[in-house]
């Protein structure tokens, strides 16, 4: 099986994306959830590769055959925090690997930040097949103690994107 890494780049401690990208990973086997915001602030905001946590999943970004790369929407984009990370990974570093983008958001009134924003960034890394991607809203996803529990259809929308990856 192909291993995946799946980037969140919420700020948020108590985060829907990372829910999202938890329950996609009790469902589908060998993918690690990387929550960017647990990583140094003063690493990232300094683009320090070589603070042993960045390196680590840098390096783990480098081993992937592929990724998820998910954020919620802020501000009409994807989140800075995210950015921190991808700005200062090297220039090809998502060569040879197919990513699936997931942006979620409150309404559907930004879901083409998954073309505009997202998509661009990943392509600019090198990706080499990057999905149609999700643009998921924050109703479809029920937070619950457990994790989440998706709207009817979501779970076959998810099962088809994480298949094509
Ligand atoms: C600072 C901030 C900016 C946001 N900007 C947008 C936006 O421009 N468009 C949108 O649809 N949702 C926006 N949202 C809503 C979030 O994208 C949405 O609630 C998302 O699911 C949060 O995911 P998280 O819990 O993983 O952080 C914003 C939320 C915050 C806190």
């Amino acid at each position: 099986m192909p291993s995946i890494v799946a980037l969140a780049g919420s700020p948020s401690v108590d985060s829907r994306t990372v829910a999202l990208l938890r329950h996609i990973a009790s469902h589908t086997h060998d993918v690690d959830v990387v929550p960017i915001r647990a990583l140094p602030a003063e690493a990232l905001l300094g683009a320090d590769v070589d603070d042993p946590a960045v390196s680590e999943v840098v390096k783990k970004v480098a081993d992937a055959d592929a990724l998820i790369v998910a954020s919620p929407v802020y501000k009409a984009a994807y989140s800075g925090v995210l950015k921190t990370f991808l700005d200062l990974l090297p220039p090809a570093a998502l060569a040879g690997k197919t990513v699936l983008p997931i942006l979620t958001g409150g309404a559907p009134v930004h879901a083409l930040a998954l073309d505009y924003a997202l998509r661009p960034v990943l392509t600019a890394l090198g990706a080499r097949h990057v999905l149609t991607g999700l643009f998921l809203i924050d109703k479809q996803i029920e937070r619950t103690p457990d994790g989440v529990v998706l709207a009817p259809d979501l779970q076959a929308r998810i099962d088809a994107a994480v298949a094509e990856l």
